[in-house]
């Protein structure tokens, strides 16, 4: 986990397809002092992802200055799902700067009511009330405070415990990260609190028990009794796989939080419009959560997120005492509405579901030619991702996949840095706009890619 691309400029084949241009030395010479700079002033964190210096960016299309062009399979993380720079988004965004209103705090704006009525009727039924933040963190930070709330109106000062999985992901604000189940990123919390617990994810691949019953055993190892806890969160998949928990768990788990009055989270925020083939995720198991937190591809393009819950938990706190400075701004919403109505307007959900099978199958094909180091594949809409292994082990290969994803951008495709627990997963999330064709060059790059990587190993 962690490793750095090399930023020495390579010489690299031409490029020159509908969708990818190669045509300098990558990274280009010109672009070093920019990323030298970012090197010197931001702290090594941020030097995860390929060396490009983006220059702009339009639908599934990320320009540098220097004539190059890469077919985005990143999304800027599973943000623009309605593609980048769209026209609709782009405008609104002109629109609402040009009426004067760019900033109002908590003061009622219409931009505001607009966007909370927008979202209250794409959820389901019952999920009545809108919260509006800036970072998905935020908003997984806040259903963990309302959670926690509500066990302790319904159940006292003991009901305060908080469910997430192991190797699940959250955001790294301190409650978000400590529900998380990335334990090698965990070192710094040193005083971790004891009512927050995470399970064994059942992925059915690192975790292969799936049964609900382990599930309940292990909340009781960690010492926590059903009356004692006040929230399960959860993402929709598994960010990391992407992987799925099997349709019945998840029923199993929502009976169990109603048994217990438990409130039960969906984590959508990478999940969420339309990135599985269903507008939310959570719909794949046929369940309605109590609460869901979104943010990413809400508005394709500037930081806005939001928790949509039922009033009952949503109303705890009293007027003015659950706010945040940037909530609901008049831009960001106005970015949001745009990017939603294109997504239901031009059916990109759909699109997704359709170009599951082709992404599917793409990466079963790589699978069956590597199956000693590809060891598990997965898939659903147009979010996909492949687990790379040492060779004929199931032990993660985190410079396998970091080589991959190097080598396909050498060929102009762009993906972001290695994810997962251990930086083994080759993950991804084109733009919901993108096309079965450009679907099909991307997958026959990164078989090419694969291949190039499997044979340099070690
Ligand atoms: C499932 C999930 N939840 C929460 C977050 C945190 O969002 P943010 O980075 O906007 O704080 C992310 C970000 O990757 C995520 O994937």
């Amino acid at each position: 986990m962690g490793k750095e691309f090399s930023i020495t400029p390579r010489d690299v084949p031409h490029v020159e397809t509908k969708y990818r241009r190669i045509a300098t030395q990558i990274p280009h010479p010109d672009s070093l002092p920019t990323i030298e700079k970012l090197r010197e002033l931001e702290p090594q964190s941020m030097r995860g992802q390929p060396p490009i210096v983006w220059d702009k960016a339009e639908d599934i299309t990320i320009f540098d200055k220097y004539g190059n062009r890469w077919l985005d399979w990143s999304s800027g993380v599973l943000v623009t799902n309605a593609g980048h720079g769209a026209p609709e988004v782009k405008q609104a965004i002109i629109d609402q700067v040009n009426t004067g209103l760019i900033h109002n705090y908590c003061f009622p704006s219409e931009e505001r009511a607009e966007l909370a009525e927008l979202l209250t009727s794409v959820a389901p039924k019952g999920l009545g009330k809108v919260f509006l933040l800036t970072t998905g963190s935020e908003a997984t930070e806040c259903a963990i405070k309302l959670s926690r709330a509500h066990g302790i109106k319904v159940g006292g000062n003991k009901k305060i415990g908080i469910i997430g999985w192991e190797r699940g992901f959250h955001g790294r604000t301190l409650g978000s990260q400590q529900a998380g189940g990335m334990a090698g990123q965990k070192s710094w919390i040193v005083n971790e609190d004891p009512a927050i617990i995470t399970a064994p994810f059942p992925d059915g691949y690192w975790q292969t028990d799936t049964s609900f019953e382990t599930f309940l055993a292990a909340v009781e190892a960690r010492g926590m009794k059903p009356e004692n806890v006040a929230g399960v969160i959860m993402e929709s998949y598994q960010g990391v796989g992407p992987d799925f928990a099997p349709v019945e768990f998840v029923r199993k788990l929502r009976a169990w939080c109603d048994e217990h009055q438990i409130v039960l989270t969906m984590d959508e925020v990478q999940a969420g419009f339309g990135r599985t083939g269903k507008f939310w995720a959570f719909e794949h198991y046929g369940i309605v959560p109590d609460l869901i937190c979104c943010g990413k591809g809400i508005s394709s393009s500037l930081p806005l997120s939001a928790v949509i819950g039922r009033a009952e938990v949503m109303d705890q706190f009293a007027p003015g005492s659950m706010t945040s400075t940037h909530t609901g701004n008049p831009v960001c919403c106005a970015a949001a509405m745009a990017s939603v109505r294109k997504i239901l307007r031009e059916h990109m959900t759909e699109n997704a579901a359709a170009l599951e099978p082709v992404l599917l199958d793409g990466l079963r094909k790589i699978q069956t030619k590597h199956r000693d180091v590809i060891g598990h594949v997965s898939a659903r809409g147009l979010v996909g991702g492949m687990q790379t292994l040492v060779r004929g082990k199931k032990e993660p290969n985190h410079d396998l996949a970091h080589s991959i994803i190097e080598r396909c951008m050498w060929k102009g495709l762009l993906l972001f840095s290695p994810v997962g627990a251990w930086g083994q997963t080759v993950k991804i999330a084109p733009p919901l706009s993108i096309p079965r064709e450009a679907m099909e060059e991307g997958l026959s790059v990164l078989a090419e890619a694969t291949d190039e990587a499997v044979a340099a190993m070690a």
